[in-house]
C-alpha cells in the first residue's frame, strides 16, 4: 500500500485515462531509445539506433500497448528503413518523424508501405535528393507531411497524388530545380491551395501544428528565390534536342535546356579553356539570348577573347563572389549586355576603360570594391541602376573617391529600388540600386 499515494498524487497532475499507460511504459526503453507513454499518443525517441534494437522495441511494444504510438527517430544512419521494421506496430503508428539525416538520397522504396494509419509524417533535415513515385503510396490517413530542409532536386511527377487525407504539405528549403520535369508540381500547387496554410492541425492530439509551404526554386538561377507557380507556362515547348543539351554540358558548368529566354549557362571553378569552348559551342547551336552565371572561379582570367563568341548573345552576366582584375576592355564588345553583377568580388581597382562598350548597360552592381577611377562610368550610356553599397569596407568614401559624392548627386535616379532589367515569359529580373553611404563628414574630415 506504500506506492497508493503516488498513484494518487499520478491522477491528480496527469490526463484523465493516462494513468495505465504510465505503468507500463518505463520497461520499453533500451539503451538508445526513450519511451515516454504519459500522453496520446505515446512516444518513442530514438537516436542512433540499429535494426535489431527497434524491431525489438516495437515488437514488445506491440506486445504491451494498443495505445497510438509517435515514434521519432534521429541521426541513425545505420537504420535500413524497410516496412517490416514498422509492421507490429502498423494499427498504432499514427506519428512518424525520422531525422536529422537518417534517410539519405531516397526513401528505400516500400519503406513506408502498410502505413494506414500515419497521420503525420516527417522527414525534416535528412538527405533526401530524389522522391520516386510510389514512396508515399497507400498512407491513407496522412494529413500532414513534412519535408522542409531536405536537398530535394527533383519530384516524381503525381507523388503526393495518393494522399486522399492531406492537409499540409510543407517543401521549404529544398534545392529543387524548376525546369519542365517540375510543370506538373506547379499545375498540382495551384490546384491545392490549402496545403500550404499554416497552423494545420494535422490530428487533435499532436502537439505541434504543421505550416505548410510551396516548394521554392534553387536552379536555374532566374528561378532563385520564386515558387513553382511562377515556372513560365511555355517551359516545355521544345526548344533544344537531348543531343545537343548534351553538347553544352561541361565539367565545371551546366547549360538549362529548357525553353528559358535567355537560356541559363551555370559554372563552378570554370577556367578560360573550359568556358571558351563551350560558349563558342553554344554561339553555333544556339540563337538565343544568354545568361551566364559564374562561381567561384578563382583562375578565371576576363578578356573580350573569352565573351567573343557570344558577343551578341550576352545579355546578362553574373560574377558574384569572384575575385577578377578588371583591366581596361575586359567586357569590350558585349554591346548587348543589360545587367552586369559583381557583387562581393572584392575588387582593387575599376580603372578607366573596364567598362568600355557596355553601350546597354542598364544595370551594374559592384558592391564590396575598393576604389573607382573618375570617369569609369562614362561608357555606360543606357546605366539605370547602380549598386555601390559597400558596408564591408570604406574604401569608396576615401579622399581620392571624392568625385564619385559629386557624381552620385548628379545621378540620384540610379539608386532605385526593382528596376526592371528585362523581361520574357512573364518573369521579370529586377536590379537593387544602392548609393555609398559614408558622410560628407567623413569625406571632408580625411581631406
Ligand atoms: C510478443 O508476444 C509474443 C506472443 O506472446 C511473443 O512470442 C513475442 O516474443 C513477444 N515479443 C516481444 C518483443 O516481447
Ligand atoms: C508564389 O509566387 C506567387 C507569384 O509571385 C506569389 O503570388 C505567391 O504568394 C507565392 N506563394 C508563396 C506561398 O510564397
Ligand atoms: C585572354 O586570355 C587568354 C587566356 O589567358 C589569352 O589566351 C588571350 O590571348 C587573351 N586575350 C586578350 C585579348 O588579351
Amino acid at each position: 500500500m506504500s506506492y497508493y499515494p503516488e498513484i494518487l498524487f499520478a491522477l491528480f497532475i496527469l490526463p484523465g485515462g493516462s494513468l495505465g499507460k504510465s505503468l507500463d511504459c518505463p520497461t520499453l526503453s533500451t539503451t538508445h531509445c526513450q519511451a515516454d507513454c504519459l500522453n496520446i499518443p505515446n512516444d518513442i525517441v530514438c537516436e542512433a539506433v540499429d535494426d535489431e534494437e527497434l524491431t525489438r522495441l516495437l515488437g514488445q511494444y506491440a506486445n504491451t500497448s494498443t495505445s497510438p504510438l509517435r515514434l521519432t527517430i534521429r541521426k541513425s544512419p545505420l537504420l535500413h528503413l524497410s516496412h517490416q521494421l514498422f509492421e507490429p506496430v502498423i494499427p498504432h503508428l499514427w506519428d512518424l518523424r525520422l531525422e536529422s539525416d537518417t534517410i539519405v538520397n531516397e526513401i528505400p522504396s516500400g519503406s513506408f508501405e502498410g502505413l494506414k494509419n500515419l497521420r503525420s509524417l516527417d522527414l525534416t533535415g535528412n538527405k533526401i535528393a530524389h522522391l520516386h513515385a510510389g514512396d508515399f503510396a497507400g498512407l491513407t490517413s496522412l494529413r500532414g507531411l513534412k519535408l522542409e530542409r531536405n536537398p530535394l532536386i527533383d519530384l516524381a511527377s503525381g507523388i503526393f497524388d495518393g494522399l486522399p487525407s492531406l492537409q499540409c504539405l510543407d517543401l521549404d528549403d529544398n534545392a529543387l530545380t524548376c525546369d519542365c520535369k517540375l510543370m506538373w508540381m506547379k499545375n498540382w500547387a495551384v490546384n491545392h491551395p490549402k496545403l500550404w496554410e499554416d497552423n494545420k492541425e494535422v490530428y487533435a492530439e499532436a502537439k505541434e501544428d504543421c505550416d505548410g509551404d510551396i516548394p521554392d526554386c534553387e536552379y536555374p538561377p532566374v528561378m532563385k528565390d520564386r515558387n513553382v507557380t511562377e515556372i513560365p507556362a511555355d517551359i516545355c515547348d521544345d526548344f533544344l534536342t537531348d543531343l545537343d543539351c548534351l553538347d553544352l554540358q561541361s565539367e565545371h558548368c551546366r547549360t538549362h535546356c529548357d525553353n528559358w529566354t535567355p537560356v541559363s549557362i551555370q559554372c563552378t571553378n570554370v577556367g578560360f579553356e573550359e568556358l571558351h569552348g563551350l560558349l563558342s559551342r553554344y554561339s553555333r547551336v544556339v540563337d538565343r539570348v544568354l545568361r551566364l552565371d559564374i562561381a567561384h572561379s578563382k583562375n578565371l582570367i576576363l578578356n573580350e577573347t573569352l565573351w567573343f563568341p557570344v558577343k551578341d548573345q550576352l545579355i546578362h552576366l553574373n560574377l558574384n563572389h569572384g575575385r577578377y582584375t578588371l583591366k581596361q576592355g575586359t567586357f569590350a564588345g558585349l554591346s548587348k549586355l543589360l545587367y552586369l553583377e559583381m557583387d562581393d568580388c572584392e575588387i582593387g581597382n575599376v580603372p578607366v576603360g573596364a567598362f568600355t562598350g557596355l553601350t546597354a548597360l542598364k544595370g551594374l552592381t559592384l558592391d564590396d570594391t575598393e576604389h573607382i577611377d573618375e570617369g569609369a562610368f562614362s561608357p555606360l550610356k543606357s546605366l539605370a541602376c547602380l549598386k555601390l553599397d559597400d558596408h564591408d569596407d570604406h574604401g569608396l568614401c576615401d579622399c581620392e573617391m571624392k568625385w564619385l559624392g559629386k557624381w552620385m548627386g548628379g545621378h540620384g535616379g540610379l539608386f532605385a529600388d526593382r528596376v526592371l532589367m528585362y523581361e520574357y515569359s512573364g518573369l521579370k529580373v529586377f536590379c537593387d540600386g544602392d548609393a555609398v553611404d559614408c558622410t560628407q563628414k567623413t569625406r571632408e574630415e580625411l581631406c
